[in-house]
């Protein structure tokens, strides 16, 4: 029977951090698990997401033409996902002809059974989020991401998702596994009783995506295109529908809700399930690129390899949940589960074996209470894997490596090995059998989630059957063969001490700047001078800054120039200041009016279109060029100075 599941397609004006690369290891171990359960074949798909505003901004940011950024941003994403070992089947990139055939093609079923009409939208816009934001007022932040939002008028066309609120509700009902894990069940239900509002799904202000076969020029709304990637991965291969979407929270409306109502709309078949993990924090908030708080996988990979970091996100934060990324963590749990714990019963079971048996598995049934600790080891792990809670299962098996190590000192083999006695030569044999069939169905257990290190020890032990085509039915106590030679022994996690981590953030830096680079976010070469100790600046070029807050009291577009505000800006003088700021794509005038703002006070003034600026708004520059303004957590008086 098969089994498909999907990541989902990533937008390509970021390359991936911790908090994208989490989705696609998760779905690595799935594929890996659904292999092990019998499924054949298991396909997994990821892909790109390439025709959003905000891919078509940055690649303006970056001068370039939006196919030419999004095949240098997919071949990225493809590059890491290789370092990262991941084994997908097919990557969709949403520019692939073939996947703009399926977008039009459901479109017209949709179309065809009454679910498409035309229609004008006006409304608030979150560009972050690629998704109409219903109930907030023109320029006010977006509720989900907190970003600002954007007005929008357009002549759409308009897919009746209004219809579909009872339809939902139903396969909410009837397929409780729909939407996993149940609180985010419960959350769709809510959101879909309290009334669907129908969804524009093209627009006309966009050139970069996918036209509408319709009259005029209209290109898809980006979900609307994107969702129909899972079909168009596979339509070929027969494998719709997906067994699995596993994606993370913030996008699970998009697939519990949208994307089951334009198939049900187009008569096709739904997926099995939607899971939606939780977030990867970092420093108290979600990893996200606009925050600026990523963490990349490629330096710690390089460190530390990939399965240890899969092996730490997979083990330390409930999967469904969120929880933090710190490299303290990350090496605390490498040294104490997987250099102590599972490295060290390998190196030590082998070890014994090699010393006291010629490198050769005794004949034995092995000591009953290990046998027995196995078996339930396997069913507790089986439960957690099949419900998605890795963390569980690690934790299961970690306990019983610690059974086993108890159980190795308790017994004492180093004792044994120098009584001679038929009793203690049999105790011997038992003790080292039953030591390495545990560490085989440990192994085996492992392999989804720390692949590479499983196969290792699996060589180690002299195991002939590769790794990658055990099935559960080989988890069974006694199926390590006696008389088996065990391979060359070799430590598989090293211990790491602090300076683990200094390599990490050093080789951090280094690769924020090759991305940065490749991106066309590199900053200046005088930004990159200011952090070199040689042009520091003391604090008498500082103070000759006068930074003071101000208050914006009115504020308006440039004509003719899509970024900039014309802004009045009181700063305590008699009369208020005139700026002009850049900022205007991502503050609308509305949004400043009455905004508190950092100024800088003794810029000499300069023309801006026509128009005097004397002074300069302070706003963070992002990568991809977007500004975010400075301001203060407390109230503060117009006209105070920042020192
Ligand atoms: N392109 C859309 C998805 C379309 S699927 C048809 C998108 N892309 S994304 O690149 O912004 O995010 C991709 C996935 O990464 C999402 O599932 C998102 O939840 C996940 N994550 C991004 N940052 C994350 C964390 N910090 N932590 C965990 N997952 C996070 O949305």
């Amino acid at each position: 029977m098969k089994y498909y599941l999907t990541t989902p397609i990533y937008y390509v004006n970021a390359a991936p951090h911790l908090g994208t690369a989490y989705s696609t290891f998760a779905a690595d171990l799935i594929k890996r698990f659904k292999k092990m359960e019998g499924y054949d074949p298991v396909v997994l798909t990821t892909g790109s997401d390439e025709h959003s505003l905000k891919v078509e901004r940055a690649a303006t940011a970056a001068g370039v033409n939006p196919l030419a950024y999004t095949t240098k941003m997919a071949a990225e994403f493809i590059s890491q996902w290789a370092k990262l070992g991941i084994d997908y089947d097919h990557f969709i990139r949403t520019s692939d002809p073939k996947h703009h055939e399926t977008v039009r093609w459901l479109f017209e079923r949709c179309q065809k059974n009454g679910y498409i009409y035309k229609g004008s939208y006006t409304g608030a816009y979150c560009v972050s989020d690629e998704a109409y934001v219903n109930d907030v007022a023109p320029g006010e932040p977006c509720p989900q991401c907190g970003r600002p939002t954007e007005t929008v008028t357009e002549e759409n066309y308009f897919f009746k998702l209004s219809a579909f609120q009872k339809p939902l509700l139903e396969l909410y009902e009837k397929n409780p596994s729909f939407v996993k894990p149940d609180h985010r069940r419960n959350e769709m239900i809510a959101f879909v009783q309290q009334g669907l509002n129908d969804l524009s799904i093209t627009r006309t202000s966009l050139q970069w995506g996918i036209p509408a076969p319709v009259e005029a020029h209209h290109i898809f709304y980006v979900w609307f295109d994107a969702l129909i990637s899972y079909m168009s991965a596979v339509k070929a291969d027969d494998l719709w529908p997906a067994d699995l979407h596993l994606i993370g929270k913030d996008i699970l409306r998009f697939h519990a809700v949208y994307w089951p109502a334009f198939l049900m709309a187009a008569e096709l078949p739904l997926p099995k399930q939607v899971f939606a993990h939780g977030w990867i924090l970092h420093e108290d908030n979600k990893m996200s690129k606009s925050r600026g708080n990523v963490v990349r996988p490629g330096p710690i990979v390089d460190v530390v390899g990939a399965d240890a970091l899969r092996y730490f996100l997979l083990r330390e934060i409930t999967f469904g949940q969120d929880g933090s990324f710190s490299y303290d963590a990350l090496i605390q749990r490498y040294n104490s589960d997987l250099a102590n714990g599972l490295g060290n019963l390998a190196s030590r079971t082998l070890t014994l074996i090699h010393q006291n048996r010629n490198g050769i598995i005794p004949d034995s049934p092995g000591a009953p209470e290990i046998a027995e600790a196995a078996r339930r080891t396997t069913e507790l792990t089986m439960d957690a894997f099949c419900d998605f809670n890795f963390s569980r299962g690690l934790e299961t098996l970690w306990s019983f490596i610690s059974v086993i190590d108890k159980f190795i000192v308790e017994r004492a083999p180093w004792k044994l090995g120098k009584d001679s006695s038929s009793f203690a030569q049999k105790m011997l044999d038992e003790t080292l059998y039953s030591a390495a069939e545990a560490l085989r169905i440990v192994c085996a257990w492992v392999y989804p989630v720390m692949p590479n290190s499983a196969r290792n020890i699996w060589i180690q032990l002299g195991m002939k059957t590769p790794i990658e085509s055990i099935t559960f039915a080989d988890l069974h106590w006694g199926k390590l063969q006696a008389g088996q030679k065990i391979g060359s022994i070799a430590a598989v996690f090293p211990r790491l001490d602090a300076s683990a981590i200094v390599k990490m953030e050093n080789l951090e830096v280094q690769e924020k700047a090759r991305q940065a680079e490749l991106f066309g976010t590199a900053k200046p070469a005088v930004a990159a001078a200011a952090v070199d100790g040689a042009s520091k600046i003391s604090i008498d070029d500082f103070v000759k800054v006068d930074l003071r807050v101000g208050q914006v009291v009115s504020a308006e577009r440039v004509k003719g120039a899509d970024k900039l505000l014309h802004m009045k800006v009181d700063i305590g003088e008699e009369e208020p200041r005139t700026i002009v700021a850049g900022i205007a794509e991502s503050y609308p005038p509305e949004e400043m009016m009455g905004r508190k703002v950092v100024i800088v006070a003794n810029l000499q003034p300069r023309k801006l279109r026509g128009i005097e600026s004397n002074g300069m708004i302070v706003a963070a520059s992002l990568e991809g060029g977007k500004p975010v303004l400075a301001g203060f957590l407390e109230d503060v008086p117009v006209g105070a100075k920042l020192k």
